[in-house]
């Protein structure tokens, strides 16, 4: 008896039977969302005092360090599973020096979260240098202004080490350049954080998705687009390439960004991969659902515990949302 024919036919066989009433539904159901598999984005800003709201993203902000923890609090209260710490420096150069600064923003707000939620909830780094170059690309350019690969994987080696040192239990690497999990393991192996791991930001394509965040994490390019190192929305077994070569460089975790227009790539990709799969549902899914909530032409908290299930169901162990906390309160 199987899916494909060999089942009862009708009278016999009335699926509805199993879908008469909520107690049986839940009894049958073959997908849960827990908190404990939801990760909150977060951004934390330097030199505010105040809160700043992020138009693009209702109910979203950046944070102030103070405002940051008592969300972090909130988070795992809900029993969300960790968080993924964003930094956007008052200072940008051609570089990106603020993001391996040890007291710069990311640093001092790790070591907060490590102190007070670390046992509680895994405290995650963004690893990346768009947030904090003058230019908005994630690594140092080379004449022609395309992003340097190798130049930029020493700079995220020193980036992985700072953000260990300062707390953070997995550092996540998000800008796509080629040997960047090689690189990373190498210099957090070096600098004695041999036993943090690396989330790799495996197959992340080149999506207009990311729009909201932009205004976010105020780390736009300033020229151009991330084509040049961001996959292409056409291509499937790139994405596979992609996380069998972070794998094979000692990637501990895999994600796939974004995630609703991706679900076929999650899918293979937790089909395929030996190491634990993430999936991103990014500011540009996140604002899609708010706004038209907003208008009154979709029902909010159905349509995000909806999504997060399509996440699961299609084989992600983590779904990072920005409604984590939220959620987990409602899927309690
Ligand atoms: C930085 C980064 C981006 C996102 C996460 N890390 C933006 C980008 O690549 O342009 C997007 C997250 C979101 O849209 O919610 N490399």
């Amino acid at each position: 008896m199987t899916a494909s024919g060999n089942d009862a036919a009708f009278p016999a066989a009335r699926p509805r039977r199993l879908r008469r009433g909520p107690a049986l539904r839940r009894l049958v159901a073959e997908t849960r969302v827990l908190p404990r598999n939801l990760v909150l984005p977060m951004f934390v800003k330097e030199g505010i005092t105040e809160p700043v709201a992020i138009s693009s993203m209702p109910g979203q902000v950046q944070h102030t360090r103070d405002s940051l923890r008592k969300a972090a609090h909130e988070a795992a209260a809900a029993g969300v599973g960790g968080l993924m710490l964003f930094g956007i420096p008052a200072h940008k150069d051609e570089r990106g020096s603020g993001a391996d600064d040890p007291d710069g923003i990311v640093q001092a707000a790790l070591r907060d979260l490590a102190a007070e939620v670390g046992d509680d909830l895994v405290v995650m780094a963004d690893l990346c240098l768009c947030e904090y170059t003058s230019h908005g690309h994630c690594g140092p350019l080379e004449t022609g202004g395309h992003v340097d690969n190798d130049l930029t994987l020493e700079r995220y080696a020193s980036v992985a080490a700072a953000q260990a040192e300062a707390g953070a239990a997995v550092v996540a690497p998000s800008g796509m350049m080629d040997g960047q999990v090689a690189a990373i393991r190498a210099g957090l192996d070096r600098a004695g954080f041999g036993q943090v791991p690396i989330l790799a930001y495996a197959a992340k394509y080149a999506s207009s998705f990311y729009g909201p965040f932009r205004e976010a994490a105020e780390g736009a390019p300033q020229f151009g687009d991330r084509s040049g190192y961001q996959q292409d929305p056409a291509n499937v077994r790139e994405a596979l390439r992609e996380v069998a070569l972070d794998v094979a460089e000692g990637a501990d975790m895999v994600m796939v960004k974004p995630g609703l227009a991706y679900l076929d790539i999650v899918a293979k990709v937790a089909e395929a991969s030996p190491v634990p799969v993430s999936a991103y549902q990014v500011s540009g899914e996140y604002a899609m659902i708010e706004a038209a909530a907003e208008r009154g032409w979709i029902d909010r908290e159905r349509a995000i515990v909806e999504t997060l299930t399509s996440y699961r169901r299609a084989g992600a162990e983590q779904v990072l949302t920005y409604w984590a906390t939220e959620a987990a309160l409602l899927l309690r």
